[in-house]
């Protein structure tokens, strides 16, 4: 696998950074991550825009230009031999003597990027769904920021593995706003379907905003499928008729169990079936145009 690291491709056994590197001694940095259909990026002009909101809330200039980031993306996507990819791409605040606060003057900072190819979910995976567990959403307030210190995302997904599930759904607890609701995934977007309609928590700072969940608003707007944004009360989450998760690596995914219960029928229904199919289509569509 041909990595990329401030400014050279080579193999990865071959990358290397120093143990002083911010984000290994800190977390301090944020990422992407791209699908790449057909060797082009998909959203490209999206997942750029959100880097910069990251970068922007870590107070971190962007090392690039949107065209440079193009450039290295696109000479990144052909030395990997693999159609369907997806990309990693890591920027951390450099190498610098460790202390919390900021280099002073800035250093130079890290930027990694790697491929992998994309496996999206296998047929029987559509057929059976995925199953759930809930916990509460311990993480800080700027969740609106990819940032590459995911240390409670990932005890978060663990316990989803540990109970032989495949995502933990976040409940942020009772606040002064009104009762508990639902956030996000561990490293997903979840949405709730009720009476037809889809139900979307709002892009606010307690979830990431994720490139998938726009593509299938912006489907469901097209398509005339009902949908509200809003905040989604636990109870709902419970009383759902269907639920799913979007990313980019997972695309859409029907949750057909929930803390060991039947989510709805206990099987991917008739909202999944439309938006997975419009969310192929439109995949080909964009891809076919770019
Ligand atoms: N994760 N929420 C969280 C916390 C995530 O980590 C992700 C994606 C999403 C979905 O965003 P998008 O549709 O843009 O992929 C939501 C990626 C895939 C990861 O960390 O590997």
């Amino acid at each position: 696998m041909t990595v990329y690291l401030n400014g050279e491709y080579m193999p990865i056994a071959e990358a290397r950074i120093s143990v002083l590197d911010r984000g290994f001694i800190f977390g301090d940095g944020v990422y992407e991550v791209i699908p790449v259909y057909s060797r082009k990026a998909f959203r490209l002009a999206e997942h750029l825009r959100r880097l910069q909101h990251s970068l922007d809330g870590i107070k971190l200039a962007n090392p690039h230009s949107e065209s440079e980031w193009a450039g290295i993306i696109h000479e990144l996507v052909a030395r990997n031999d693999v159609r369907d990819q997806y990309l990693y791409l890591h920027i951390t605040r450099g190498v610098a003597k460790r202390d919390h606060a900021f280099p002073n003057p800035p250093v130079k900072p890290t930027v990694f990027m790697m491929s992998n190819p994309l496996l999206t979910a296998p047929a029987a995976l559509l057929q059976s769904g995925i199953a759930c567990i809930t916990a509460p959403d311990n993480r800080w307030l700027r969740c609106d920021i990819k940032a590459i210190a995911l240390l409670p995302n990932v005890l978060l997904r663990q316990m989803a593995v540990d109970a032989g599930a495949a995502e933990t759904i976040l409940i942020r607890p009772e606040s002064m706003t009104g009762g508990a609701f639902m956030t996000e995934g561990a490293a997903s977007n979840i949405f709730v379907v009720k009476n037809g309609k889809l139900l979307a928590p709002p892009k606010d700072n307690l979830m990431l905003p994720g490139i998938t969940y726009d593509v299938v608003l912006e489907i469901a707007a097209a398509n005339g499928i009902p949908f509200e944004v809003r905040r989604i009360a636990v109870a709902e989450v419970f009383a759902a008729d269907e639920l799913l998760l979007t990313s980019s690596t997972k695309e859409v995914l029907a949750i057909t169990q929930l803390d060991g219960k039947p989510v709805g029928a206990g099987k991917p229904g008739a909202m999944f079936a439309r938006l997975y199919k419009l969310y192929q289509d439109f995949k080909r569509d964009v891809m076919r145009a770019v």
